[in-house]
C-alpha cells in the first residue's frame, strides 16, 4: 500500500461518509496515480474503508474505466452488447485485432494501445461504437477502423 493511500481514503471518507459511497472516488484516484487496479490493491482499499474484498472487487469490475490489468496509454472498446452486435461490432473488432497486430485484452508491444471488449456502452443508437479512453464513436465502419485510433482522425499505422 502506498503511503499516501491512508491519507486519500480518509479525504474520500470525509466527502463521503458512507464507504460505498467514497468507493469509487477512492478507486478512481488510486487508478488515476497507478494506471490500473491490482488484485493488491483490491484489498488494501477494502481494508482501508471496511470493506470486503469482493465487494470492492465487484464494484471494480463492473465499470469498465477501472482496469483489472495494466493497460496502454490508449484503451480501446469495443462494444459487444446486442445492438452493436447486430450491427458488426465483431467486424469491428477483427479489423482493430488486425490493425493493431493484437488480440482482444492485449497490449501493443510499444504500450499504446490495449484493446478490450466492453458491454453496453449506453449509446446504443450509434451502433457499433468504440470508446477511446473518453472518446466516443459512433456508427463505427470498420474498413476505417484506424481513424478511430488517433485525436485528429488521421489513419493510424501499427
Ligand atoms: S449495445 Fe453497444 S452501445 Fe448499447
Amino acid at each position: 500500500m502506498k503511503p499516501e493511500w491512508n491519507q486519500w481514503a480518509q479525504e474520500a471518507k470525509q466527502q463521503f461518509p458512507e464507504a460505498n459511497s467514497s468507493l469509487l472516488p477512492l478507486l478512481y484516484r488510486i487508478q488515476h496515480a497507478e494506471g490500473w487496479l491490482s488484485d493488491e490493491t483490491i484489498r488494501d482499499v477494502a481494508s482501508l474503508l471496511g470493506l470486503t474484498t469482493q465487494y470492492v472487487e465487484s464494484v471494480a469490475s463492473f465499470y469498465s474505466l477501472f482496469y483489472r490489468q495494466k493497460v496502454g496509454r490508449n484503451v480501446v472498446h469495443v462494444c459487444v452488447g446486442l445492438s452493436c452486435a447486430l450491427a458488426g461490432s465483431d467486424s469491428v473488432m477483427e479489423h482493430l485485432e488486425h490493425k493493431l497486430g493484437i488480440r482482444e485484452g492485449q497490449t501493443t508491444a510499444d504500450g499504446e494501445y490495449t484493446l478490450l471488449e466492453a458491454e453496453c456502452l449506453a449509446a446504443c443508437d450509434l451502433a457499433p461504437v468504440i470508446q477511446r479512453n473518453l472518446r466516443f464513436v459512433g456508427h463505427v465502419d470498420p474498413e476505417n477502423v484506424g481513424r478511430v485510433l488517433s485525436d485528429d482522425g488521421k489513419e493510424v499505422n501499427s
